[in-house]
């Protein structure tokens, strides 16, 4: 991989001198969805398929982006001293963003950098190819100019420019899950104080299995700022009578105690996931912890069961994977993962029914649905780096 992307980076800028070679990964959250803006817990992994990149400091005061995914868009330029959100710079708006999240937070930018950028999730999949690239400028940021920010930082600085540069009022999980991957683990963050521990996840008979829904993600941003905020109007009105700054705070019997104090049925549903889908990761990790991988299945299960019917943000095309998924031999436990509204489902699945599994769950969809769903058997692997053999 690393000798394909230099040759192409010598064919986009002439040469490779002082080019260095990064990897930074996608993620899929096995449990704790939508909790991360309501201070709950999240529960993600990093993969070890992800975002390559090439990149070297230049003398031209401009910023060089080229992707292998979007090749029609050519070489995006921008001045290095002035990064503006521009439509029509598409994808760029990520890398760039994170260029100005860091102006923003004082660290300056002293010159321009060629970057060429290979992915390998599936782009709107929902495995968060965005945040990927996000947390790569960032790493690529720090190596070059030597700016003194940790791995928490960066997540944090690439948060702040998927909010306020390209206008998704995401949480942290994507980020962090990122920046602070670590191979073979899972990381139980809690994002009311980013207090972490890394998880290890040992499936000796079972294996992480993504499916990708195919459908595109469309109106995703706007549903996600529209659920971030009915979550919110129910946090004010529950605040009238109990002394909480989060959902998050809450255990199951203490929502349901005060939860009459919103009025909105709607926006009750919307406060009852991020309770009981906070609580459930806290007991799925604990469950791991005690070597219950079927307890765990079925929290995961029990998690769909919620973002579906409380949350309403699966839609029938990761309704049917699931639902499908979980009729199979082998399967342990089924959910959507990431934000929903299309992208993807994780299935925890025995290593001797995943060829079954992915057959009959693939056959049920594309029956109902029309078109195919792809299938990933994953590993998991380390965060954000610069690639150094
Ligand atoms: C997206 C966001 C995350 C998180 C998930 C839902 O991936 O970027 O911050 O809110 O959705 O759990």
């Amino acid at each position: 991989m690393k000798k394909q992307l230099m040759d192409k980076f010598a064919k986009v800028y002439g040469t490779t001198e002082g080019a260095e070679f990064y990897f930074s990964p996608g993620r899929v959250n096995l449990i704790g969805e939508h909790t991360d803006y309501n201070g709950g817990h999240v529960f993600p992994c990093a993969l070890t398929i992800g975002t390559y990149a090439v990149a070297r400091k230049n003398n031209d005061g401009v910023m060089r982006m080229y992707s292998i995914n979007f090749e029609k868009f050519g070489v995006c330029t921008v001045p290095a001293s002035n990064f503006v959100y521009n439509k029509k710079d598409n994808w760029c708006n990520y890398p760039k963003g994170v260029m100005w999240a860091f102006e923003q937070k004082g660290y300056h930018i002293t010159s321009g950098l060629d970057m060429l950028f290979f992915g390998n999730i599936p782009n709107g999949s929902g495995l968060s190819s965005s945040a990927s690239i996000e947390v790569a400028t960032g790493v690529i940021l720090k190596e070059t100019f030597g700016f003194d920010v940790d791995m928490i930082q960066i997540s944090l600085i690439s948060q702040l420019a998927e909010n306020q540069f390209n206008g998704v009022n995401c949480g942290i999980m994507d980020q962090f899950a990122i920046a602070m991957g670590k191979k073979d683990h899972a990381i139980f963050l809690d994002t009311a104080d980013l207090s972490y521990e890394y998880a290890p996840i040992h499936l000796d008979h079972a294996k992480i299995v993504i499916a990708c829904s195919n459908k595109k993600r469309g109106l995703a941003d706007s549903k996600y700022n529209e659920r971030r905020s009915e979550c919110e109007t129910a946090l004010a009105q529950l605040q009238t009578v109990v002394d909480i700054k989060t959902l998050g705070e809450l255990t199951e019997e203490q929502f349901e105690e005060v939860k009459h104090v919103i009025t909105n049925p709607v926006q009750r549903k919307r406060a009852k996931h991020a309770v009981y889908e906070n609580q459930r990761t806290i007991k799925a990790v604990e469950a791991l912890r005690n070597n219950d991988i079927a307890l765990f299945g079925k929290l995961m299960n029990a998690s769909h069961v919620s973002l579906r019917d409380d949350y309403e943000v699966t839609g029938i095309e990761l309704d049917t994977l699931v639902e499908a998924a979980w009729e199979q031999e082998g399967v342990i436990g089924s959910r959507m993962t990431g934000a929903g509204f299309g992208g993807c489902t994780v299935s925890i699945v025995e290593n001797d029914k995943i060829d079954a599994f992915i057959e009959n769950t693939g056959k049920i969809y594309k029956d109902k649905i029309g078109y195919a769903a792809d299938f990933y058997v994953v590993e998991i692997g380390d965060g954000t780096h610069k690639v150094t053999k």
